[in-house]
């Protein structure tokens, strides 16, 4: 469900002077293939009841559907800054590897939701009932948004009804107006909180500082003293004279990796620097972590069957076997982004 879409995104950016240069109407031109392949498909079956991922702050559900990650990266931050439940709408089927069928599919699907004709989604959720409030977020396609999430609110509208809801989308530039009123329209007995958040391909590396003013603007936060201590999720890696820090998942295998730092351990080379790769052992405990990532570079990853911890150093395609576990800050990846083995100390920041 996550494919590469930067370069797109840029060309988006060289386009737009100015996110409000550009609006819902502006026809959206591809001209950018696809990176990286996805052909795996989720665990759970279509149709049954899909439990979110908790968080320590079970008020909140963060809702998102995202194919290239962007989405799926101010979801995780609203997430962090909330410390709630999070949960991704799926397609029944993965979108195509290729990129103009992809988009094609896209086009047919929105055009199918205008004569009432829903995509299948695999993702369902039985009741709303603990959550204040739920972020649906999604990108826009073509203007409009994102046919699964389209599909999900569709399909769960009577649960959702007397809920409120805040939406928020990322798009290479045009702007998030249309899809409210799709949001609103299919979910004509929800509250929808007026202030949105977009972010376009110019402003998601400000992602952290705009979640942070909009959730104060629409009045939701942690009190302090609910707030997750993320510096204890913070890894750093020595190579050398040089020290980079990862943010590390709140999850069992990270609590478990970091638990035995400090460590030095030998990064081995692998796929030609795809990745370095080292095992730990015994390995990392993995209950209860979510599976299924297309990694990009700077993510640390677990891959299930072998049980090594991989740092990719380059995007590569979508495995439900892969686990993310945490992604290195900045640049720093491109230490490590070298060919042959490193020798590295993990320690806690
Ligand atoms: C099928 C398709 C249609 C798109 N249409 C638009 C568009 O109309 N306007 C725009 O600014 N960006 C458009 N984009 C770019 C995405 O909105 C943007 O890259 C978004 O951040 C992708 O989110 P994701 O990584 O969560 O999938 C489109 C991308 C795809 C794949």
């Amino acid at each position: 469900m996550k494919k590469i879409l930067l370069l797109a995104s840029m060309l988006f950016a060289v386009i737009s002077l100015s996110a409000c240069s550009h609006t819902d109407n502006d026809p959206f031109v591809p001209d950018t293939p696809e990176q990286s392949g996805n052909d795996d498909s989720n665990d759970n079956e279509p149709g049954e009841p899909t439990d979110p991922t908790p968080g320590g702050n079970g008020k909140y559900l963060v809702l998102f559907t995202s194919r290239s990650g962007n989405t799926e990266q101010v979801a995780d931050e609203i997430r962090k800054q909330l410390d709630c439940d999070i949960l991704e709408v799926e397609p029944e089927t993965p979108y195509e590897n290729n990129y103009n069928a992809m988009l094609e599919r896209a086009r047919e699907e929105l055009d199918a939701i205008r004569q009432g004709n829903y995509p299948n989604i695999r993702t369902t959720v039985d009741n709303f009932d603990d959550y204040e409030m739920i972020f649906v977020g999604y990108p826009i396609w073509y203007g409009s948004m994102a046919t699964p999430m389209q599909s999900f609110l569709h399909t769960h509208a009577s649960k959702l009804a007397g809920k409120r809801i805040t939406l928020f989308a990322t798009s290479g530039s045009s702007g998030i107006s249309t899809s409210v009123s799709e949001a609103r329209n299919l979910c004509l007995e929800s509250e929808f909180i007026d202030r949105t958040l977009l972010l376009t391909s110019s402003s998601l590396s400000q992602m952290e500082r705009r979640v942070a003013e909009w959730l104060e603007e629409i009045g939701v936060g942690l009190e302090d003293s609910e707030k997750p201590d993320v510096t204890s999720l913070k890894m750093n890696i020595v190579v050398g004279d040089r020290t980079i820090s990862a943010t590390m998942k709140d999850n069992a295998a990270v609590r478990d990796l970091l638990s035995r730092l400090p460590m030095e351990v030998t990064l081995n080379d692998y796929n030609n620097t795809t990745e370095k790769i080292f095992y730990p052992d015994p390995e990392l405990e993995l209950d209860g972590v979510t599976r299924g990532c297309a990694p990009v570079p700077g993510d640390i990853t677990i891959y299930a069957p072998w049980g090594n911890v991989a740092i990719f150093c380059k995007s590569w395609s979508h495995s439900n076997d892969l686990i993310k576990i945490g992604h290195i800050d900045g640049e720093g990846i491109q230490v490590l982004n070298v060919s042959g083995n490193i020798h590295v100390k993990l320690e806690k920041e």
